[in-house]
Formats: structure tokens, sequence, C-alpha cells
């Protein structure tokens, strides 16, 4: 029924984009304009077993969601602030307000390409501009990050940007709907990207294997229950993950999870930042 209200040409993972969008919306971190009726449908069907889940001191799926955000957002800061990247695309940013927040918060010293299949981005390129709020450097383009060349490749749209400054990758709710063979691509397809800047950085969340949280096996259910797709999770430990991102042509890659943030982040205790990992990979600079 929910599904029926969710935009034609939408692929299987959109569905969570709308959840997500609305999850960011309602905790202050995107611009309301970027919600939507399937995302409020979708939080409202989910609110009651989040009640449950807080009632009972377990964790939450909302409170999972704030955690890997606030970690991405941290160490993209980070890397801003240190001078390392000047440059963001956020492949398959959905309806995500980060680059509304980050373009409003750096002004022109930060370039921000959202990064979506062609009908997310039309979408999200009407919400924007519905915000009245995009900054100049601010914008989106149809990628799809399975492709390796040619109109609508990451490589395509990297030529339109600036060779001299860094550049960060992010992917945030993307990884485990893909089988490794494909992130294994997608890894290495990065790495070729980000290698020709002088800083590469690449931020992502991931789940692992092997993890018994009952938070990862409810989050990785409901995933799967959405997309009606199976959700993979490709590695047992962060040691696995790390040397296939190594493998990818990355030179550092390390995994935390977002509990490892608790005290500086506040969404970062507890077991709902147990549940996954956070990785910060870097091509050089
Ligand atoms: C779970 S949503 C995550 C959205 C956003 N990153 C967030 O955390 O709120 C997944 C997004 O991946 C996009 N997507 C799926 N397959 C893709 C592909 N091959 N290339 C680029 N984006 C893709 C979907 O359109 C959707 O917007």
């Amino acid at each position: 029924m929910i599904r029926e209200l969710l935009p034609g040409g939408s692929d299987r993972i959109s569905p969570t984009a709308h959840y997500t969008g609305y999850v960011w919306v309602r905790n202050g971190l995107s611009h309301p304009a970027l919600a939507t009726n399937a995302g409020r449908l979708f939080y409202t069907a989910l609110a009651p077993a989040n009640a449950t889940s807080a009632r009972l001191g377990q964790p939450h799926l909302e409170h999972y969601l704030l955690a890997r955000h606030e970690v991405i957002d941290h160490l993209l800061t980070e890397a801003i602030d240190q001078g390392r990247v000047a440059q963001v695309v956020e492949v398959a940013a959905g309806l995500s307000g980060r680059g509304w927040r980050f373009t409003r918060r750096y002004g022109d010293a930060l370039t921000y390409v959202e990064a979506d299949l062609p009908g997310m981005a039309d979408r999200k390129r009407r919400m924007l501009r519905a915000t009245g709020e995009r900054g100049a450097n601010h914008r989106v383009e149809d990628v799809d990050a399975m492709r390796d060349s040619g109109p609508g490749s990451l490589a395509d749209l990297a030529t339109s940007l600036d060779p001299s400054k860094g550049l960060a990758i992010i992917t945030e709710g993307l990884v485990n709907y893909f089988d490794i063979a494909s992130v294994q691509t997608m890894w290495s397809r990065f790495t070729d990207v980000l290698s020709g800047f002088p800083a590469g950085l690449y931020l992502s969340d991931i789940h692992l294997g092997g993890t018994r949280s009952r938070l990862n096996q409810t989050a990785v259910t409901l995933l799967s229950a959405f997309v009606r797709g199976q959700v993979h999770l490709h590695f047992t430990g962060p040691q696995d993950a790390e040397a296939a991102l190594r493998k990818a042509g990355f030179a550092d890659a390390t995994l935390r999870r977002p509990d490892d943030f608790a005290g500086t982040l506040p969404h970062c205790t507890g077991r709902s930042a147990r549940a996954n990992h956070i990785i910060a990979a870097s091509t050089g600079g």
C-alpha cells in the first residue's frame, strides 16, 4: 500500500531513501522540503516497533541512522576543516540533507555534488529548488554507481571537478544492497576517480556479517523487506573489509563503530551505535 505512494521508476532501493530522508528532517538535519509523504508513512508504520524497542532498552532504528549520519558528518567536517577536501560527491544521496547543510555552512569554499539514479536525482533537484536555498556550488547529477564510464558514470562526472582540490566520495545506506563483486568493483572505480585529485577520501557505512547485535539483525531484516531483495553482508570483520578496500586501491582504510565516537557525538552511545561500521579510506594527500 505504501509502495503505491512511491514515484514511478524508483528502483527497488529507493523506498529506504524516503524513510531516511524523513528521519533527517525530523531530527533537524535536513530542510522540510526534502521530506515526502511516503517517508512520513514509512516512519509512522515503524514508529510502534521503534517505541517498543526504546521501552525495552533495545537498539532503535532511528538512533542507529542518526549515529551513522553523525559520524560521516564528523569525518567529512574534519577533512574539510583540515583543508584536505574542498569537493564532495555524495553517491546515492537520495533525500539526504547533507548537501544542503554543508553548502550552507561552507559556502563558496565547498563544491557539493549529489549523485543518484535519474529518477531520484530528478526528484531531488526539484525538492532542492523548492527549498529556495540551493547554493551556486551545489548540484545534483545523474550517476549510476555501477557504471564504469560514459554519461551517467562517476568517472564522467569527475571530469567536471577541479583537479587541484581534494575530493571526498560518500556512500551512505548503499553498499549492503550490492553483492561483493559489485562492491569491490565500485570501490575500484572510486579509487580510480579519487587518485586524480591531490587528496581522496571515501566515507561510508557498512554492515558486517558476524555481528550478533540484535539491531544488526533487525536492520538487515527490515532493509530486506523494504527493498524486496537480499541485503549482503560481505565481510565477517573490519579487517576483511579493510583488506578489500586496500585491494581496491585505497592506501589507508579504517573501519570504526559509531560508538568509538561516544562522548564526542550525541547519538553515538548505546546499542544503536554498535550495529554497523563506518569506513574512512583514503588514496593519499
Ligand atoms: C537507502 S537510500 C540512501 C539515501 C541516502 N544516502 C540516505 O542515507 O538518506 C539508497 C539510495 O541509493 C540509490 N541508488 C540505488 N542504486 C544506485 C546506483 N546504482 N547508483 C546510484 N545510486 C543508487 C537510490 O536511488 C537511493 O536514493
